[in-house]
């Protein structure tokens, strides 16, 4: 609407000015004739315009300048209004993979967005020549770290309408040879990151009625061998997104969960080997890992107005792996 008026006020004023700057080459030719413009009809009107006559002054004020301010004035308006309404979204682990792919399709749709990673070298090259982005380099495992981060977010982007919980670490091994380090570790990001930034967050969302997306994994939903921590990390996290949408529900704050497949990206390629590719390909209905784009979409969605309905779920986004229990490769051969 605003878009509409801004149109008429432009085009409006457009054909004023191209009136006024007629005229005035027209009265500048009069000046300088000899015989002055007697004969030629002037577009002051249908006058005669005399030799010695000049535009008259008052002619570059009202309303033409009035009409010329107020299509200036709607624009700063709209400016201001597009800046306080635009939505805007803050993602962790954004340096790369499924977080990066995420940042890429918001900025998309027109959203301002905070990407959070500690790896400041990746950051730098992932934000380089993306508009609208606010790089914060940030280890979302400490709470201090995560109050100031989201100060800055908050600060930088005006609201805070999407967090995406997606930072992790992959770090495998057998419950025999897993420490108590290698636990804390793998808890400290995937876990106690997840509830520091929801924590640390709730205010502003509680403000823009937002959402939070928290990316868990296949393996918080079926447990498998080396991934005592990981996996119950990722449960936990389904679980705590549960607890959210229970309590927040309340302020108008969606909560929901994606728990992927296995993707394509750099942390799942550092523990999966050609072997467990192969594997993973047979066991898949889809037959196939997932990429980037197709879990950024899933994100996408549930902090969109089309899930404005949806909270506390978890969306396996597995072509197919979880569902299939009994989906053993030799059944389906
Ligand atoms: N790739 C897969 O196959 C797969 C499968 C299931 C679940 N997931 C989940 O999807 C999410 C994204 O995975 P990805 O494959 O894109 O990962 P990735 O390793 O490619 O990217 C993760 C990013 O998080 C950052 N990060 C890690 N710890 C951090 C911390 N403490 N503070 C700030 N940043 C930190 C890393 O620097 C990295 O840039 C993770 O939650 C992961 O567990 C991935």
């Amino acid at each position: 609407m605003l878009c509409l008026v801004e149109i008429i006020l432009y085009l409006t004023a457009g054909s004023l000015f191209l009136n006024i700057s007629r005229q005035v080459r027209f009265a500048r030719a009069c000046d300088g004739a000899a015989n002055g413009c007697r004969g030629a009809v002037a577009p002051l009107g249908d006058r005669l315009l005399g030799a010695d006559e000049s535009l008259p002054l008052n002619y570059l004020s009202t309303p033409y300048i009035l009409t010329i301010k107020l299509a200036w004035i709607v624009s700063v308006k709209k400016t201001r209004w597009h800046r306080m309404t635009r939505k805007t979204a803050i993602i962790t682990g954004a340096a790369r993979g499924i977080g990066l792919a995420t940042a890429k399709l918001f900025l998309a749709e027109g959203r301002k967005v905070a990407m959070v990673d500690r790896d400041g070298e990746e950051l730098a090259r992932a934000t380089k020549g993306l508009k609208n982005t606010v790089p914060l380099v940030f280890d979302i495992s400490d709470s201090a770290q995560v109050a100031q981060m989201a100060a800055e977010a908050t600060a930088a982007l005006g609201r805070v309408d999407a967090l995406v919980n997606n930072a992790a670490v992959a770090d495998f091994g057998p419950i025999e040879t897993t420490g108590f380090a290698r636990w804390r570790r793998v808890m400290e990001t995937n876990l106690d990151g997840v509830f520091l930034c929801s924590q640390a967050l709730t205010p502003a969302l509680k403000a823009s009625k937002g959402c939070i997306v928290n990316i868990a994994s296949i393996s918080g939903l079926r447990a498998s061998t080396l991934r005592v921590a990981y996996g119950t990390s990722k449960a936990a996290v389904i679980h705590l997104t549960r607890q959210y949408a229970a309590e927040l529900g309340e302020y108008g704050i969606r909560v929901n969960c994606v728990a992927p497949g296995p993707v394509r990206t750099k942390l799942a390629m550092a523990v999966h080997t050609p072997d467990i590719i192969t594997a993973y390909h047979d066991a898949i209905p889809l037959n196939r890992y997932g990429s980037e784009g197709e879990l950024a979409a899933v994100i996408g969605f549930l902090c969109s107005d089309s899930a404005s309905y949806v909270t506390g779920q978890v969306i396996a986004a597995d072509g197919g792996f979880e569902s299939t229990g009994i989906g053993l490769p030799s059944l389906r051969q």
